[in-house]
């Protein structure tokens, strides 16, 4: 059955993907933050924010707080200005164009969730958020995806109904935990799942949890990873989803290749057992 998906995927030409497999890892250090990656087509940014003083910063480290940047000033008023039309940009935000923004809560989860879900309600007001229906179980795909990392609550965003933050999962134990009892991973909770690529065995248990994490529906990412061409090209050759890059002109001008060429290279399903693979990695 995964043979046949990989089949499915080597077949899907390669100019059919709309968004571009990268995602613009610690993106408020980009020269502008938000505008160098949507300027490239790179629809998925990272902020860390930090819940001080009654506002949302983002910066790395609480002692690199710049008064001026907040998760507002720098995301959420340009995000909005585009979906509202009054910031006139060639390639608009919008469903068929999705944002994916990756919040990762620096703070505690306690005190930020909140906060975070406040600032998001002109966006959710507008209906441009990815949003789930817990009552009727139905997944409405926005024209932007938040998705909270680092301290971000499991069980706040399993609670939030209707549901417009998710939650970024170990891509290690999909299929040996649950979310929540009675819940099992999916996109309605994990759009995305990621590991630090440092705790990947080889390119074989790559590719393993990338086919784990698509056959529950949820995309891949594996962070802190080297930056150079040959190891983009392997987590695309492998399907993975969010190649996660810091230099995005070099990762993009390394993605037109890689989907320009004739036949991308993809790697064969390696015949791995799934279950076999995650215990592996858990021993
Ligand atoms: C992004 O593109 C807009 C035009 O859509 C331009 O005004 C802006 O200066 C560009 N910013 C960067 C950082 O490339
Ligand atoms: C804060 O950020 C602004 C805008 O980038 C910059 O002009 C200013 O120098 C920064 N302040 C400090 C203290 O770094
Ligand atoms: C669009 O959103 C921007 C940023 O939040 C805001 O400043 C502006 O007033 C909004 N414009 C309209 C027409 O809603």
């Amino acid at each position: 059955m995964r043979a046949v998906l990989l089949a499915a995927l080597v077949a899907v030409p390669a100019a059919l993907a709309v968004t571009k497999p990268i995602h613009s890892h610690n993106d408020y250090l980009q020269a502008v933050p938000f505008w160098t990656a949507f300027n490239l087509s790179v629809m998925s940014v990272e902020a860390d924010v930090w819940w001080q003083s009654s506002q949302l910063f983002v910066a790395h480290t609480s002692g690199e707080i710049n008064k001026s940047k907040t998760l507002q000033s720098l995301y959420l008023n340009p995000i909005m200005g585009i979906l509202n039309g009054s910031l006139a940009v060639p390639n608009p935000i919008s469903v068929s164009n999705p944002l994916q923004l990756l919040i990762d809560m620096k703070s505690t989860g306690s005190s930020t969730f909140q906060p975070v879900s406040d600032a998001l309600a002109p966006l959710r007001a507008g209906g441009y958020l990815t949003t789930y229906n817990s009552a009727t179980g139905t997944l409405r795909p926005g024209a932007v995806t938040v998705v909270g990392t680092g301290n971000t609550p499991l069980a706040s965003v399993v609670a939030q109904n209707p549901r417009d933050v998710f939650f970024d999962a170990d891509i290690r134990t999909l299929f040996s935990t649950v979310p929540a009892t009675g819940q099992t991973w999916g996109p309605h909770i994990s759009p995305l799942a990621s590991v630090d690529f440092g705790s990947v065995s080889n390119t074989a248990q790559m590719q393993e949890l990338v086919l784990n994490a698509h056959d529950l529906g949820i995309k891949s990412r594996f962070w802190d990873t080297p930056a150079s061409v040959s190891t983009w090209n392997t987590f695309w050759a492998a399907g993975s989803d969010w190649v996660n890059a810091d230099d995005l002109a070099a990762v993009s001008n390394a993605w037109a290749a890689f989907s320009g060429a004739l036949v991308p290279t993809r790697f064969e399903y390696t015949g791995l057992d799934a279950q076999k693979a995650l215990e592996r990695k858990e021993v």
